[in-house]
């Protein structure tokens, strides 16, 4: 029946290039969604000019740093999953690092704890995330870069131009910008921040007036004419670390002259008649996300509901049973030689982890183990296709929103402040608090463990849905409900980004679930079985293009939970 609906689109599309319809949008030669309208239009700008999806992916990476700063980012780190039109996938790991004076006891004080202050939105929070040290070595400008000269085709500095004439001319400030100018004028208590939205005389920037950012314009500059040195080496890098030096900071030029991002194998595995593609360690997504999938393969969907007790039950211990093993085994895999990968992800050990699940009651999460309280939930994804039958599945992030709200004055971005993805506290595993398994703890020059999942899923050797969300942990389980509800329940991919979510993590043992979208009776009947319940607004703001190879179209969907954001197709 989908198919039949995509097909009279199709003849739709016979004289079309490109056409939105609520929420979704239909193209045939290039589509770009992302967090921020205007760095898909920039994107957009780049395939039209006979671009590939690398090259639009390079620059809508440095428009969405200047546009759509909580996330995008050249202070952060991520990963790219490529496909090309062959169907060969690879990935660009682009992580951040810890610095070479990074210890695994780093945060603790005197008594051995985590203590707690105050972070840039003036909330309290575990000092791994507040303050310079808790910015890991940058890794966005290393991984575009890697990414345009293995598979990139227009010039590199056409690429970065469109983001500095952005930085530099203005754009119109959206209201969701404006009410973080105005939440962090009343709460930051970093001097930085409560000036970034700022006007050059000083006063606030109001909703719908041109903001311009010159000291970004002129960074981004120095990466367009020297390329990756022009962040690693040269003026900006000495100005990095003399911030460094006045903020009680310890990246060294060394660091960020001994950074590289790294092209890796992705991770991969099957679904049913599909492929999935998605980020290896040092993500966790690819991994948690394959034994779910594998898990899911063996229950009979066709016989349980969407969003019925049962879905959610099912989800909830699929999802706990990954999470447990994530907690245990996870980290970055250059420092961890040991990482049962392929057990993790066989179809067999799903069998063995599938035959305890209890369709009739919640199972308990062993307290005395593993357990999590904390990832930040502020990155951002986007999804590329181009005409020649490429696909980019990117997700970057500078950990919470706003990262470490810390940044030089000179050089107009923000950090990251990623050292809190690592376990804070050796041997430390609480159910309310960390995790302190070996495989994650802080190491000189280790990459700290990810949730970001950036997903290809492919049909017959091509691109089929390219998918990807911020959301710290529950990334992995949104990314992982919208590949379901795709393959298995049908809906196009705007419906599937829409669609009620829930997310589980094994520790905290609760549930979590889309106030609006879980009716009382559901949440009555999964709390009879034990399942806790913790209502949340959203989750996920998931970026996602669908193709239909046959009929020629891309299908791009932004989840109305981005404010900014936009599928822009042609
Ligand atoms: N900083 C969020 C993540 O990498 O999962």
């Amino acid at each position: 029946m989908k198919y039949t609906y995509l097909f009279s689109i199709a003849l739709l599309l016979v004289s079309l290039n490109a056409t939105d319809v609520s929420g979704q949008t239909y193209a045939r030669n290039g589509l770009v969604a992302s967090s921020s309208k205007i760095a898909s239009e920039v994107g957009i700008d780049i395939l039209k000019k006979g671009g590939n999806a690398i090259d639009a992916s390079v620059a809508t990476a440095f428009v969405l740093a200047v546009t759509h700063p909580s996330a995008g980012n050249i202070g952060g780190g991520g990963f790219l999953v490529f496909m090309d039109a062959t169907g060969s996938a690879t990935t660009i790991d682009f992580r951040e690092k810890a610095p070479l004076k990074a210890s695994p006891e780093m945060f603790l004080d005197k008594a051995g704890n985590l203590a707690k202050g105050l972070n840039h939105t003036g909330r309290e929070t575990t000092i791994n995330h507040i303050g310079a040290k808790s910015i890991g070595v940058p890794g966005t400008v290393a991984g575009l870069y890697l990414a345009h000269q293995k598979y990139g085709s227009l010039p590199w500095a056409d690429l970065v131009q469109p983001a500095i004439e952005i930085a530099e001319d203005g754009f119109l400030l959206t209201w969701s910008l404006f009410e973080r100018e105005t939440n962090f004028e009343a709460n930051s208590p970093i001097p930085f921040l409560k000036a970034y939205f700022r006007k050059d005389g000083g006063e606030l920037t109001q909703f719908g007036e041109l903001w311009k950012q010159p000291e970004l314009a002129n960074t981004l500059s120095e990466i367009r004419d020297h390329g990756k040195d022009g962040f690693y080496k040269g003026v900006v890098a000495k100005e990095i670390v003399k911030f460094m030096k006045e903020n009680g900071g310890i990246i060294s030029l060394k660091d960020l002259k001994r950074y590289t991002a790294v092209e890796r194998k992705p991770l991969k595995g099957t679904y049913k008649d599909y492929d999935i593609y998605s980020m290896a360690p040092p993500s966790s997504g690819g991994v948690a996300l394959i034994e779910m999938m594998n898990l899911m393969e063996l229950a009979d969907l066709d016989a349980i509901e969407f969003n019925s007790t049962a879905y959610v039950h099912l989800l909830a211990e699929v999802m706990r049973r990954a999470f447990a093993d994530r907690a245990e085994h996870l980290g970055d895999a250059d420092f961890n030689e040991d990482i049962p990968l392929d057990k993790l992800t066989s179809k067999a050990f799903a069998k063995m982890r599938f035959e305890n699940i209890d369709m009739a009651k919640a199972s308990v999460s062993d307290a005395t183990k593993f357990g999590q309280l904390y990832d930040g939930s502020s990155t951002t994804h986007f999804s590329v296709a181009d005409a020649y039958g490429n696909a980019v599945s990117l997700t970057y992030t500078l950990e919470n929103s706003y990262g470490s709200g810390m940044g030089s004055d000179k050089l107009g971005f923000i950090f990251n402040n990623e050292m809190g993805d690592f376990n804070p506290v050796p041997g430390n595993t609480s159910t309310t608090g960390q995790i302190g398994t070996n495989p994650n703890l802080i190491q000189p020059e280790k990459r700290m463990l990810s949730s970001m999942t950036p997903t290809i899923v492919a049909k017959d050797g091509k691109p089929y849905l390219i998918i990807g969300s911020p959301g710290g942990r529950t990334i992995i389980n949104t990314v992982f409900q919208t590949v379901l509800n795709v393959i298995d329940y049908d809906m196009q991919v705007d419906k599937a980004i829409e669609a009620m979510k829930i997310h589980h993590s094994w520790l905290p043992d609760s549930i979590m679930y889309e106030r609006d979208l879980l009716s009382p009776d559901t949440r009555k009947a999964l709390e009879a079985m034990n399942h806790k319940l913790i209502p949340v607004n959203r989750l996920g703001a998931l970026m996602g293009i669908q193709i239909d190879v046959k009929n020629n179209i891309m299908i791009g969907a932004s989840d109305s939970s981005s404010p900014d954001g936009a599928a822009i197709g042609y």
